[in-house]
């Protein structure tokens, strides 16, 4: 991603089914890093962020009745909700996208439609066990004691009905070889090496219609079906750069994200789709790993379901996004210890940067000295050690970095004992430590955009003044 022109990233459009939780906070706080970092490398207009629902099929159909409200209401609401939760999350996507929108419906049409027309797509009877929570059929061997393994509650139904059926199994060794030959890159390595040897292991047609969901999009050929939510849904990442003007340009992606949970809809089938498409593949398709809470999976059952906001009310927005990226490393699997967020708050940004910006700003204000002209002199370039990181898909890295970066700051001020000092001393000191400031306020711009842009504001201030704690201690 060296010398990219344009970064087009998205994240996975969530099920309305119930409201956002911490899970997909965080995909889409991530993309959000890394929207907010290439606008900062490559110019605003050079980068497209988009998020958005995923609205259609048996289980929001399931989830509208259960609620007692007519589909469409009742995704307009859920829909809603996401889009406020992002909102008071700062996060910054260029586009949310609804799969009910009416476009969607035509250009899903339009598409199937050619692949149907090229010969991809065949009718047959099928019969197999369904997983509402998935939206997919699940085979014998990913049964764990009767119940599919991602939703143990959930009792699977056996299905028979007529399907079309896309010719997965005729495309599969193509995409493996556009995957091989570097077209497009799944991450991380080990998740890479998974679905090449999930491909080889062999690969069956998919079924893409059902007959008995009403609530999605009627195929183009044949009414009496409905296309199936996934591929409905997969859709939206090529959709939205038609839908939304001036963004043709932007397709491929240059980063689909998503957890490990979905990859294989990621890696696999989206691509056999673009390729009879005409298409060309996204850059990169990464799967970060999934994450317990305190050693356990969020349930509703276990009511152990996190919401955003909650964390967000008490850490502030930065906080969160501080305290979710940092906590492991992106890519793995981890486990969020809610007790020990206090005490990392405590330590990297109460006490790390928080503390510093206050100190700092302290010692200016009693110096009295106008900054203005020194606060010019800033060297606002990214470390190489960011980028790497960026490049590396490790936000988590970059973060590591930067506190680093703070703690060396600190001792270096413990070490100059500027308190101990006056007059010219003092002042150059200072008008090394404020030029400083700004560039960590640069280099924060992506991860922390709300104590970055604080932190510009109080350092360019000429006259400055000690701020607010940025971070009250928990
Ligand atoms: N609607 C589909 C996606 C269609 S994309 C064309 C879907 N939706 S979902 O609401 O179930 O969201 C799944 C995604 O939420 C995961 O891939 C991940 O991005 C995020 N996560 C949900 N729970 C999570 C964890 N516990 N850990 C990590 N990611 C989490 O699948």
């Amino acid at each position: 991603m060296s010398n990219m022109k344009k970064f087009y990233v998205t994240t996975p459009i969530y099920y309305v089914n119930d409201r956002p939780h911490i899970g997909h906070a965080y995909t889409t706080l991530v993309a959000d890093v890394f929207a907010r970092y290439y606008r900062q490398m490559i110019g605003a207009d050079n980068v497209f962020f988009l998020t958005g629902t995923d609205e259609h099929g048996a289980k929001i159909a399931q989830a509208a009745k259960k609620n007692g409200l007519e589909p469409q209401e009742f995704v307009d609401k859920v829909s809603e909700q996401y889009q406020q939760t992002w909102g008071k999350l700062d996060i910054t996507y260029d586009y949310f996208f609804r799969t009910t929108h009416p476009d969607h419906t035509r250009i899903v049409q339009e598409l199937l439609q050619k692949i149907y027309d090229k010969g991809y797509i065949y009718k047959a009877q099928y019969k197999g066990l369904y997983c509402i929570g998935c939206e997919k059929y699940v085979t014998e061997n990913e049964i764990v004691n009767g119940r599919c393994p991602d939703h143990p509650t959930t009792e699977l139904t056996q299905q028979e009905e007529e399907n079309y059926f896309f010719k997965l199994k005729e495309l599969a060794p193509q995409v493996l070889a556009k995957l091989e030959g570097g077209e497009f890159s799944v991450l991380p390595d080990s998740r890479r090496t998974e679905i090449i040897s999930k491909i080889q292991h062999g690969i069956n047609d998919i079924s893409i219609s059902r007959t008995g969901v009403e609530w999605g999009i009627p195929l183009p050929w044949d009414d009496s079906h409905t296309i199936y939510v996934w591929i409905d849904a997969l859709f939206n990442y090529l959709t939205a750069t038609k839908i939304v003007e001036g963004k043709e340009s932007f397709w491929p992606a240059n980063l689909h994200l998503m957890a490990k949970d979905i990859l294989w809809f990621h890696a696999l089938i989206w691509e056999a789709l673009l390729i009879v498409l005409d298409e060309k593949l996204p850059t990169v398709v990464f799967a970060h790993g999934f994450f317990t809470i305190d050693g356990q999976k969020m349930s509703k059952s276990l009511g152990n379901v996190i919401d955003p906001l909650d964390l967000a009310a008490k850490y502030g927005t930065d906080g969160l996004r501080y305290l979710l990226i940092s906590s492991f490393s992106f890519g793995n699997d981890g486990d969020f210890s809610v007790a020990q967020f206090d005490e990392k708050f405590n330590a990297d940004l109460a006490n790390g940067i928080g503390n510093l910006v206050s100190r700092i700003a302290k010692l200016c204000e009693n110096s009295g000295h106008d900054f203005t002209a020194v606060a010019r002199t800033a060297n606002l370039v990214m470390d190489e050690e960011i980028v790497a990181a960026m490049k590396n898909f490790r936000p988590d890295e970059a973060l590591r970095f930067i506190r680093d970066m703070v703690q060396e700051f600190d001792k270096q001020i413990h070490e100059d004992a500027p308190w101990k000092l006056q007059d010219a001393q003092l002042i150059e000191k200072l008008e090394l430590y404020v030029p400083r400031m700004l560039h960590l306020s640069h280099i924060l711009t992506a991860f922390l955009p709300d104590t970055s842009a604080r932190m510009s504001e109080i350092f360019t201030s000429g006259k400055i003044v000690k701020p607010a704690p940025l971070f009250e201690r928990k």
